[in-house]
């Protein structure tokens, strides 16, 4: 474009985009003469996501009890800034301005996860009203604001008494899950139609009890820990048949897993082809054995002496039918090529310049929104998908004009939808979306310094302030397509 000619359609949008009014305009302009073709299924549920420690705070109040997180975050070093999540954003008490903020983007859905020792603060034994009344309190008002609630049960905030009864390693704490589960999908299931089981299993038990960098920080040796995950993965079938035994009819339940997602290094049917065995292989642990209610061949022989130890109905819980897998979908795994060797992919090295986002396990890769769900459909043809989790860290900045310029997370998100869309284009099921996170929360390790909300808080007053990936959401969902 030379100097002196008129401003293009671009030009003017991307001056437009400092200015919501203008935004809006533009996009009005854009809809009425270039019909979107990236639009998604009629009636997708557009959402946001957070779970319990992340961001409820108020750790000591009404009866609550201590969770391994609470320990965990105590422990010199663990956490990298040396906080917790004792008030985080404190949205258990402002859970209503969080819930207008949802209702201001448009959003159609909410997940959030149910604090186990809020409802049972040892773990089992007598569940504790005030606790659960919480969430009464939380779905009523999203009920209230058009918004449907989806709940995960269990996102890592273990009761501390149970792990120091062996956690995860205890067979009887999938019992105990199960019973909670139950206990949770009686009270809410007249308001909540649909339950994620228990939040990556494959996060959870590898890096808290494999290599300890999450609670509660234990490294253990590989027969104990194919054990622990053999009784994560026995909890969410367990949880699924409570959740069926106790909760109303028509209650929905699956997992919310953040399954090991190989890609083709490029399309040709014989990669393609590679990625989805690599895929299943990588899996097994995990949703594989929870699809096809055993464990693949080789994860079995890999094992050898360390194999999981159970008795004969246990793969049949395992494999409870579920009603929807959830699948949370950040970052790539391995690129593959086919091969003729067994085991009939080869796993390719990253090369070091390979681009990341703000956190360095965050490799780029848009299309892994593609084959993730895509291979979730042809591997274990499951009625609905979704994508319970997506979203990218930035190194946010509040701006001496009071908006925080997050175009990095615009760039994720668009570029990851668009892979989405191609998705639901070719008829892969997936049905709602959850974008990971509402709010600037507790990141775990990484403490407060990572942020990977769509709203920015201070942590010192807990002022919100939308950034501009909100405003870029709000528009998605208004459009129902990328924006
Ligand atoms: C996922 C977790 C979620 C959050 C995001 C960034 O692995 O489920 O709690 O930490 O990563």
């Amino acid at each position: 474009m030379t100097k002196s000619a008129p401003p293009t359609r671009r030009g003017f949008i991307a001056a437009a985009a400092l200015s919501p009014l203008i935004a809006t305009e533009a996009a009005a302009q854009l809809r009425a003469d270039e019909p979107s073709d990236l639009s998604f299924p009629k009636g997708f549920r557009w959402g946001t996501a957070t779970s319990a420690y992340q961001v409820e705070g108020a750790t000591n109040v009404d009866g609550r009890g201590p969770s391994i997180w609470d320990t965990f975050c105590r422990e010199p070093g663990r956490i990298r800034d040396g906080s917790n999540g004792d008030v985080s954003v404190d949205h258990y008490h402002r859970y209503k301005e969080d819930v207008a903020l949802m209702k201001s983007l448009g959003a159609k859905t909410y997940r959030f996860s149910i604090a186990w020792p809020r409802v049972f603060p040892a773990g089992r034994g007598k569940l504790n009203p005030d606790g659960l009344a919480f969430y009464d309190r939380l779905v009523d008002e999203l009920l209230a604001n058009g918004i449907e609630p989806f709940a995960t049960l269990y996102h890592w905030d273990l009761p501390q008494a149970l792990q120091d009864k062996g956690g995860w390693e205890r067979r009887d704490t999938a019992l105990d899950f199960a019973d909670y589960a139950g206990a949770v999908a009686a009270k809410l299931s007249d308001r909540v139609n649909n339950f994620f089981t228990l939040n990556e299993m494959l996060s959870f038990v590898e890096h808290g009890y494999g290599i300890g960098i999450f609670a509660p920080g234990l490294k253990l040796p590989p027969g104990r820990l194919a054990q622990a995950r053999h009784h994560a993965v026995l909890a969410h079938g367990l949880g699924v048949q409570a959740i069926r035994a106790r909760g109303r009819a028509g209650t929905k339940v699956g997992p919310a897993e953040n399954l090991t997602v190989a890609l083709p290094a490029f399309e040709i049917p014989a990669h393609v082809q590679a990625a989805e065995l690599a895929t299943r292989e990588l899996n097994a642990a995990y949703l594989t054995v929870m699809m096809e209610g055993r464990y693949t061949d080789a994860y079995l022989a890999g094992l050898g002496a360390d194999a999981p130890k159970f008795g004969d109905g246990d793969l049949k819980i395992i494999a409870s039918p579920v009603d929807f897998v959830g699948i949370n979908v950040y970052a790539p795994g391995p690129y593959v090529l086919s091969s003729e060797a067994a085991p009939g992919y080869e796993v390719l090295k990253w090369p070091k310049s390979y681009p990341h986002m703000a956190s360095t396990w965050l490799r780029l890769a848009p299309e892994v929104l593609y084959w993730a769900p895509r291979h979730v459909a042809r591997l274990w043809k499951p009625k609905d998908i979704y994508i319970s989790e997506n979203g990218t860290s930035s190194k946010d900045k509040l701006d001496k004009d009071g908006r925080v310029y997050d175009l990095d997370r615009l760039m994720y998100l668009r570029n990851c939808l668009t892979q989405l869309h191609r998705a639901t284009q070719e008829g892969v099921p997936v049905r709602g979306y959850f974008l990971w996170s509402l709010l600037d929360n507790f990141e775990w390790a990484d403490g407060y310094a990572t942020r990977f909300g769509l709203i920015h808080v201070d942590y010192a007053t807990q002022k919100r302030r939308p950034k501009l990936s909100a405003a870029f959401y709000k528009e998605v969902i208004a459009r129902n397509a990328p924006a």
